[in-house]
């Protein structure tokens, strides 16, 4: 199954980001919560200001949803000067960087969005555009090839990526300021629920944020898509207001549970406590239960359940918790250990 046709999937397809733009806040003042980020940001947006130079190049990490773009187009308008939008897939050659850099005006921003995905020929360009505002071209082939420098306008690299393991130690060194986006609060998402809620024009209730804040997983994003078919509802089912009896009914339609499950989050589980006594199990094992790829349940699955505390990894392979037997509305067996024997190496690599 497509992440995107889960309506909890934090990544958002090209309709939806385009949808999304009414949503986004375009100052710091309405941007909600990452508070550790934003606050280190505003001091480095000031001290650039005031010296008249561009911001150093800062790296956004953290999962699909929470806010990377957005605080990207956050960061321009804070700045005054224009954003430049693009991504590590759509940048092929090393021609098409140099295009978009020697377009760019004097403090301009540039986001690559998926900076990972770069190819190496492309990062290699960025590496002294990065450094010394300069790009150097090779001119002609073979013996009479020569290299010349082109200096660029001063300008600031947002790059944002979901993988900052992925990224090479090269590319990251160039990066001036880190920043970890981290999972937003239920108290954060309700305020990103009721600023959305009033941009759409739909009356809410503090419970029905509430509600709503705790299926989300998390992300904004989710936040923003459940309270906009939460609407759709309210309007065809109800007075066009959002109450809770309207957001339950609607998240239970939707099949979305109390903690933001989906079906094959709940299956997932299910195999794991019935088939496989709670595990451990290896994920491959798991994968073919379910008739899943191994890769999806570790990118999409996985994260918000191992979050969540309703599933460990281990060195023998996959455990669920006694909330996960809570959660299923099954009895936790008695012999359920809950002692963690150390996560497993996964991918996670920490930068900060
Ligand atoms: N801190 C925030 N405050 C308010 N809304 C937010 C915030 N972070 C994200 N959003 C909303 O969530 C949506 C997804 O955010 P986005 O910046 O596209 O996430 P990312 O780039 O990390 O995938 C945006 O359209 C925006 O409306
Ligand atoms: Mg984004």
């Amino acid at each position: 199954m497509d992440d995107n046709e889960r309506i909890t999937a934090a990544k958002a397809d090209t309709d939806e980001e385009l949808q999304e733009v009414t949503l986004r806040p375009h100052s710091l003042d309405q941007y909600i919560g990452q508070k550790k980020a934003t606050d280190n940001l505003k001091v480095f947006i000031e001290a650039a200001q005031q010296r008249g130079e561009p911001l150093d190049h800062v790296l956004f990490y953290g999962p699909p949803g929470l806010g990377k773009t957005t605080l990207a187009g956050i960061i321009a308008n804070e700045l005054g000067v224009d954003i430049r939008i693009t991504s590590g897939p759509a940048i092929g050659r090393a021609g098409d960087l140099a295009a978009i850099l020697t377009n760019l005006n004097e403090n301009d921003v540039l986001f690559i969005d998926e900076i990972h995905r770069l190819n190496r020929s492309v990062e290699e360009v960025l590496y002294s555009a990065m450094e010394d505002y300069a790009l150097d071209i090779i001119i002609g082939k073979g013996p009479s090839a020569r290299s010349i420098r082109l200096d660029l306008a001063k300008f600031t690299l947002i790059g944002a990526t979901t993988r900052a393991g992925s990224l090479s130690a090269p590319l990251r060194d160039r990066f001036g300021v880190i920043c970890k986006f981290e999972n937003y609060e239920i108290d954060e998402l309700m305020k990103i629920i009721d600023r959305s809620s009033g941009i759409l024009g739909v009356p809410i209730d503090e419970d029905s944020k509430r509600e709503l804040a705790m299926r989300s997983r998390g992300t904004p994003r989710v936040a923003n898509r459940l309270l906009k078919r939460v609407r759709d509802f309210s309007q065809v089912k109800g007075e066009g207001v959002i109450t809770p009896e309207i957001t339950v009914n609607a998240l239970e339609a939707l099949g979305v549970d109390e903690m933001g499950l989906e079906h094959l989050d709940r299956e997932l589980l299910r195999v794991i406590i019935e088939r496989f006594h709670g595990g451990p199990v290896g994920i491959d094992t798991i994968a073919a239960a379910i008739g899943e790829e191994r890769i999806t349940l570790e990118d999409i699955y996985e994260p918000y359940l191992i979050q969540t505390g309703l599933l460990y990894r281990t060195q023998k392979g996959r455990m669920v918790s006694d909330l996960a037997y809570k959660h299923m509305g099954l009895p936790v067996p008695d012999d359920i250990s809950m002692t963690e024997e150390g996560e497993d190496d996964g991918e996670q690599i920490e930068i900060d």
